[in-house]
């Protein structure tokens, strides 16, 4: 080899191994950017869950009842993520995520019953950190499928060592008839080699009405009880006026007002 192709030789390899030093590089910082963002999408979950699980826990006391059966929460996966910022022409990037999907976090509640639906997302809805982006009610408008759900855009505040940032999350909140029905049809929609033909689309929104028919039922039953369950404390309210020879007050009352008389007197 003469020197000029050796001083060829030294120079690419030179060149290769800055080229590839810096795109690791870039690729290093690039997987520590997206890791970054998506534990922020994970904190966001974290306070979105912790908000319905205190508004379960303060049912539980005052009520004795939980309004919530479960909730799920799930990071979108990072192929998911790929997949719908090509499908919408978005740019493929760590701020392009940020500012162009909603549903990286999503957090799932399934509640007993549609009123608790309706109450939950009200009593998210009021807390002063909590912006609301969208809202899509598919309990009231059902999609064509039969699929019944509310669906809520919202931005939320995380706090870190230095800075809060406002993050986005979708949360879906559904009973439990409407997440079984939801869960078996994605199920089947995921079978791939299988076309849906009108019969079994028909069959389908059959289902859905039928779980819709199921939930209607099961409120007005729960209506129902909590109305007998009023009658059970106006009776016991009734017998401890009875018992202290005094008009008929409310439970509260006693605590406040003759409660206080009584440790008095003693
Ligand atoms: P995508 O987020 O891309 O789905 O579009 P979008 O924001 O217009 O959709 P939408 O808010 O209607 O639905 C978002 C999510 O709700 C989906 O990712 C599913 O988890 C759920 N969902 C919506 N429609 C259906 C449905 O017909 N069946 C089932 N099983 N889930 C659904
Ligand atoms: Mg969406």
């Amino acid at each position: 080899m003469t020197d000029l192709t050796i001083q060829r030789e030294n120079q690419l390899n030179q060149l290769q191994s800055m080229v590839s030093t810096d795109m690791v590089e870039w690729a290093l910082q690039k997987t520590y950017d997206f890791a970054k963002l998506m534990s922020y999408y994970r904190c966001a979950m974290m306070e979105i869950e912790t908000k319905f699980n205190v508004l379960n826990e303060e049912f539980k006391l005052r009520f004795d009842r939980q309004p919530i059966n479960s909730i799920k929460a799930r990071l979108k996966s990072p192929i998911s993520i790929h997949q719908k910022l090509a499908d919408r022409g978005y740019p493929m990037s760590v701020e392009s995520i940020e500012s162009n999907l909603n549903d990286i976090a999503g957090i799932r509640v399934i509640c007993s019953f549609t009123d608790d639906v309706y109450m939950m997302a009200e009593a998210l809805l009021k807390q002063d950190d909590i912006t609301l982006i969208e809202k899509k009610d598919y309990i009231k408008s059902p999609k064509k499928n039969g699929y019944r759900s509310l669906h809520l855009i919202v931005a939320v505040p995380i706090f870190l060592q230095s800075e809060k940032r406002i993050m986005k999350a979708e949360i879906q909140l559904r009973t439990i008839a409407m997440d079984s029905w939801a869960s078996l049809e994605h199920q089947l929609r995921y079978k791939k080699d299988v076309v849906f033909d009108e019969k079994m689309q028909w069959e389908l929104r059959y289902c859905a009405d039928l779980s819709a028919q199921l939930d209607e039922r099961m409120d007005a039953l729960r209506v129902k009880v909590s109305s007998e369950q009023r009658d059970e404390r106006e009776i016991i309210r009734e017998n401890i006026s009875a018992l202290r020879g005094t008009p008929m007050p409310g439970l509260e009352e006693e605590g406040g007002t003759n409660g206080g008389k009584d440790t008095a007197d003693d």
